[in-house]
C-alpha cells in the first residue's frame, strides 16, 4: 500500500471481556493486518503502542518509519502470557519468577538477554530484549489474536509527547498506519517502568508507575540510572537520551515551596505576556490561575498524582493545538516515587528548564 495516500481507519472497541475480545472484529481485523506485516496503533493501560509484529523485521522497519525513531532506539515486545517470552530471552530466569509473576501483567518492562528469534531491527543490534506484558484487555486480545510478540513503542512521532487518547495517535499518525483500535483514555497516562535485570542489582531505566520502593521488594538493591536523578549524564536506555514528550511550545517548570512557586508563577507569565507571547500555565487546583495567561489548564490537586500522570501528555498538546508559545507549569513534588516518575517526563518536555525554589 502506498503510506501517501493511505487513509487510517479508526476502530472504537468498547471495554468487554477478554473471551469476548478475541471475537471482537475490530480486533481481528487488527490482528489480521499485524500477521500481514501492517502497523496497528492500540490502546494499553500506560499510553497508545504502535504495533508490528515482533518477529518480522521488516514490518518493525515500519515503525521507525512511520515514526520519524532514530534507528538505534531498541523496540519492547509486548507478550500476552509468561510462557510465550521463554523464546526471546537467553539465560536462566527463575530468580525473577516471583516479580514477573506478581507484578505482570502490568506497566512493567524488562530487560533479559535476548534470544537469537529476536530481529536485530528490534534490539537495534543489542545483545539485550526489552519486555513487557500489558494488563489493558483490549491489548492483550490484539497480542494474543495475531499469536506473535507485538513490538511497539509509544505510538507518537519521536520527540512528542505519548498519545494517552486516540485522537493523539491520529493527529501524529494519520496516513501513516493501517488501523487505529480507539479503546478510550488510557488509564495511568505515562510509560512502563524499565528495569535493567541484565545487571546486578537491577537498574531502573525508566521510572514509571511501578516505584522504587515497590520493586525493592522484588529486586534488593534496585538503583535508579545516574541519568534519572543528575543531570548531564548519557542514558543506557537508548531512549532517553533523545528530546522527548515536548509540546511546540517552549515549557518551563517550577517545583518546591508553594508560596515561592505561586509568586514565580505570576511573576513569569506576566513576563512572557509583556514580550507578546500567548502564555499557557500547567497548574493544580490549589494555585490560584494568573488572570493574564491565555489558557489556564488544571492537572488536578497536588496531592493527586496519579490524575495529573493520567492527563500529562494530553494537556501539553491541548497548549499545542491552541497556539500557546510559552507554557509556564507547576510540577510534582519530588519525595515520593510517582513524583520521581511525573518529574522525569516534565524535565524532558522541558528541555531541562526546571526549577526548584526554596
Ligand atoms: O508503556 C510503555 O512502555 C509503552 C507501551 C506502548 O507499552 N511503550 C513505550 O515504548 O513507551 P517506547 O519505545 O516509547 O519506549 C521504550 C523505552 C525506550 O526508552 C527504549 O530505549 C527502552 O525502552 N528500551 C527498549 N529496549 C531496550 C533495551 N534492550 N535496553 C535498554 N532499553 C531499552
Ligand atoms: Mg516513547
Amino acid at each position: 500500500m502506498n503510506s501517501e495516500n493511505r487513509k487510517t481507519e479508526i476502530i472504537k472497541i468498547e471495554e468487554d471481556f477478554f473471551e469476548n475480545l478475541l471475537k471482537n472484529d475490530g480486533i481481528k481485523l487488527g490482528a489480521k493486518l499485524i500477521k500481514n506485516g501492517e502497523l496497528v496503533a492500540f490502546p494499553t493501560e500506560t499510553v497508545y503502542g504502535l504495533g508490528a509484529d515482533g518477529l518480522n523485521a521488516s514490518a518493525c522497519a515500519k515503525i521507525f518509519e512511520a515514526k520519524g525513531r532514530p534507528q538505534d532506539n531498541p523496540l519492547i515486545l509486548h507478550v500476552e502470557n509468561i510462557d510465550r517470552m521463554y523464546s526471546l530471552i537467553d539465560g536462566d530466569i527463575n530468580e525473577y519468577r516471583k516479580l514477573m509473576e506478581e507484578l505482570w501483567p502490568g506497566p512493567l518492562t524488562l530487560i533479559f538477554k535476548r534470544s537469537k528469534l529476536v530481529p536485530d531491527m528490534v534490539t537495534a543490534g543489542g545483545e539485550t530484549v526489552a519486555i513487557r506484558m500489558p494488563i489493558n484487555d483490549i491489548a492483550r486480545a490484539l497480542i494474543a489474536a495475531a499469536d506473535t510478540p507485538i513490538a511497539a513503542p509509544s505510538a507518537n512521532r519521536s520527540g512528542k509527547p505519548s498519545p494517552t487518547v486516540a485522537e493523539d495517535v491520529y493527529e501524529d499518525m494519520n496516513t501513516r498506519i493501517s488501523l487505529i483500535i480507539d479503546g478510550g483514555a488510557t488509564e495511568i497516562g505515562i510509560e512502563s517502568t524499565v528495569v535493567d535485570l541484565t545487571v546486578k542489582p537491577a537498574v531502573i531505566l525508566r521510572p514509571g508507575y511501578y516505584t522504587k520502593e515497590i520493586l525493592e521488594e522484588y529486586l534488593p538493591g534496585i538503583e535508579y540510572d545516574s541519568s534519572i536523578l543528575e543531570d548531564g549524564i548519557i542514558p543506557k536506555s537508548p531512549g532517553q537520551k533523545y528530546r522527548h514528550y515536548a509540546p511546540k511550545a517552549r515549557m518551563t517548570v517550577y517545583v518546591g515551596n508553594s508560596e515561592q512557586v505561586q509568586k514565580k508563577l505570576l511573576e513569569a507569565v506576566k513576563a512572557e505576556k509583556l514580550n507578546g507571547k500567548r502564555v499557557g500555565v500547567l497548574i493544580f487546583d490549589e494555585d490560584s490561575a494568573p488572570e493574564d495567561a491565555d489558557l489556564i489548564i488544571r492537572q488536578g490537586s497536588r496531592n493527586n498524582l496519579r490524575e495529573m500522570a493520567h492527563n500529562l501528555f494530553t494537556n501539553l498538546r491541548e497548549f499545542d493545538r491552541k497556539n500557546i508559545d510559552e507554557i509556564i507549569a507547576v510540577g510534582a513534588d519530588m519525595s515520593t516515587g510517582y513524583g520521581i516518575s511525573i518529574m522525569n517526563r516534565m524535565k524532558k518536555s522541558a528541555s531541562g528548564r526546571v526549577f526548584l525554589l526554596k
